[in-house]
């Protein structure tokens, strides 16, 4: 089924280049917008975008982690910039697209967790026919705290009710341990997955699928970036996550 309203989770992998800091892999990053704003302007679904850190805010996590256990007040400030730095690149590849954008920084709505933040603007907005971004953040509440953008996606997935959401990444969804696609994926299954061992503060592919699995929504998928339209438009690409 078509999606009338969707979550679509940019994971930082797709829309950065991981292997150097704070770079924007643009052609990734305006590709996927372009699918999201060719669905938006044929189906008038409800979207909120999230998206991820990549080499922005995992690689700054990364490099406090090796010199402080804490992350203190002045590293979450640092981290805060270099995901508002790409979360800007976010917004200004979607205006330039045509997507009617508004920007909700996590920290600006979230004290310590994804349960704990005030989804009313980014609610507002969409009611209104705005597309909300929000996207992995960090929030000071004594500590430095990690707000993990699949955690957001969610959140607010079953906050929305989105009947979709949709994880997109850089490969074509859940690889077993031969490489072969999983086409669908259920809590009970006992699945030996690829793990791929890149740097990743919230935890990597198999905390993705745990957390995926909390949400109500009817069709959860981890796909290609490339297929973000498919998925949207209903076709069966990519990883199915059956929650239910
Ligand atoms: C990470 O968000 C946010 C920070 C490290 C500040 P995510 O955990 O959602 O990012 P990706 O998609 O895995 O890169």
């Amino acid at each position: 089924m078509k999606c009338k309203s969707a979550v679509i989770k940019l994971g930082g992998s797709l829309i950065t280049d991981k292997s150097s800091p704070r770079t924007i892999n643009w052609d990734s990053l305006n590709d996927s917008i372009l699918q999201i704003y060719k669905y938006y302007k044929e189906s008038n679904a409800k979207i909120v975008l999230v998206h991820g850190g990549g080499s922005f805010g995992h690689y700054e996590v990364d490099k406090i982690r090796k010199t402080k256990n804490v992350i203190d007040s002045f590293s979450t400030s640092l981290i805060q910039e270099s995901m508002l730095t790409l979360a800007l690149a976010v917004l200004k590849s979607s205006i330039n697209s045509g997507i009617p954008a508004s920007l909700h920084p996590a920290h600006t709505i979230c004290k310590s967790n994804v349960k704990d933040c005030n989804y009313y603007p980014i609610i507002n907005d969409l009611n209104n026919g705005l597309i909300p971004i929000t996207y992995g953040d960090a929030v000071f509440d004594g500590e430095g705290k990690i707000i993990s953008g699949d955690d957001l996606s969610v959140q607010i997935s079953n906050i929305i009710n989105s009947d979709c959401l949709i994880f997109a990444t850089d490969v074509e969804g859940i690889l077993d341990e031969k490489g072969n696609l999983i086409r669908e994926l259920r809590r009970d299954q006992n699945i030996n997955i690829i793990n791929r061992n890149v740097f990743d503060v919230t935890g990597g592919i198999i905390n993705k699928i745990n957390k995926a699995f909390n949400s109500k929504s009817n069709n959860i998928r981890i796909v290609s970036g490339k297929e973000i339209y498919n998925a949207l438009n209903g076709e069966d690409v990519g990883t199915k996550i059956i929650s239910l």
